[in-house]
């Protein structure tokens, strides 16, 4: 794989994919502790090949990102979540947690060293940042490792919707993400290896991705993809599903405090896939695209349609202006939201 250059890269057509930029973070956890970490070039990683994370699964990993703002400087959005997302991910797998404020730390190490690759202000894109953990110890019966990699490496990413929010086309499935005392609260490979053949699916059938259902009774909306959904209802309420089986998306926790601060009433419960009637708008929360609204559902054939299957509903367009706003750092947002990383 060659090195990314700036000159090569169209900041206004870049699209989500993988670039090999000059710098990632790696601490080792070794003897019970995790050793210095440091910014280095190299983008591989050397792996015994029975690395307990290649056969069982033992790695987690995280998603965010860091904005350009209009002055020239560089935000980066709540990695404080992320952390801790990623310390209870750990946690649940056996691993040993990289410290939440070491992450914080790394982060904004990573994006000063490749700053030239962050997308620039007008172009809507942004530098993603995807800290891993493997676990790397040699093993082959099912125990878990006691030596750890942690990375952080970053790619530049183009705005998801160019030519402004357009809602998208969802399907039910038969299959499940995550069971309830399951790994769905953590954000785990293997959640995301059993979403591919259903997604795949989905794909082939013209949709943009599915909605998973409860593991239990198949009637309850978990997610969308990867990603968390809301509704709007008719009398302007802001609705996300409850589940223990969804990963707490920080975009969600975000918009749940935007819809209180906008009067939105917000709130966690069940959502029945017999009830869409309710809402006039939905859409689908995440990192990737903070919100892509959902123009249909369709479920045991038949299709409901919320606000438009072509036009953004002015609610979702509200909430999705307000946190855009915040994270480029155009509007003030809570206090701690949003911290500035030093480029010098
Ligand atoms: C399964 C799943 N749900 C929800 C989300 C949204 O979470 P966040 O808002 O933290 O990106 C993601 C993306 O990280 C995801 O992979």
């Amino acid at each position: 794989m060659t090195k990314a250059k700036v000159s090569d890269l169209d900041f206004n057509n870049l699209g989500f994919g993988y670039h090999d930029l000059p710098y990632r973070y790696k601490a080792e956890y070794h003897d019970g502790q995790w050793q210095p970490g440091e910014l280095t070039t190299d983008s591989t990683i050397h792996l015994s090949e029975s690395a307990v994370a290649l056969h069982y699964g033992q790695e987690v990993f995280e998603g965010l990102k860091a904005y350009r703002r209009k002055d020239g400087g560089v935000n980066i959005f709540r990695p404080d979540r992320n952390a801790h997302r990623m310390h209870n991910s750990a946690e649940r797998l056996l691993m040993a947690p990289y410290p939440e404020d070491k992450f914080v730390e790394a982060v904004k190490e990573v994006v000063k060293a490749n700053q030239d690759f962050i997308p620039p202000y007008e172009s809507g894109g942004s530098l993603y940042l995807r800290p891993l953990l493997i676990s790397t110890s040699p093993e082959i019966g099912v125990h878990p490792g006691h030596d750890f990699l942690f990375t952080i490496f970053a790619m530049p990413v183009g705005a998801y919707y160019p030519g402004g929010l357009a809602p998208t086309a969802f399907v039910t499935s038969e299959f499940d993400r995550a069971a309830h005392g399951g790994t769905g609260q953590a954000k785990v490979g293997g959640n995301y290896a059993a979403s591919m053949l259903p997604g795949d699916n989905a794909h082939k059938a013209g949709y943009s991705d599915v909605v998973y259902l409860d593991p239990r009774e198949h009637e309850y909306i978990e997610e969308l993809g990867s990603a968390n959904f809301f509704g709007i209802t008719k009398d302007g309420q802001f609705k996300t599903p409850k589940s223990p089986s969804i990963l707490p998306s920080v975009t969600k926790y975000s918009l749940l405090a935007l819809a209180e601060e906008m009067g939105m009433n917000p709130v966690e419960e069940a959502i029945s896939i017999h009830d869409l009637d309710q809402f006039a708008e939905a859409g689908a929360m995440g990192t990737a695209a903070v919100i892509s609204p959902v123009g249909s559902i369709a479920h045991e054939g038949k299709k409901h349609v919320f606000f438009s299957e072509t036009e953004v509903g002015p609610k979702t367009q509200a909430l999705y202006d307000r946190l855009i706003g915040i994270q480029y750092g155009d509007q003030e947002g809570p206090e701690g939201w949003v911290q500035d990383v030093p480029l010098v």
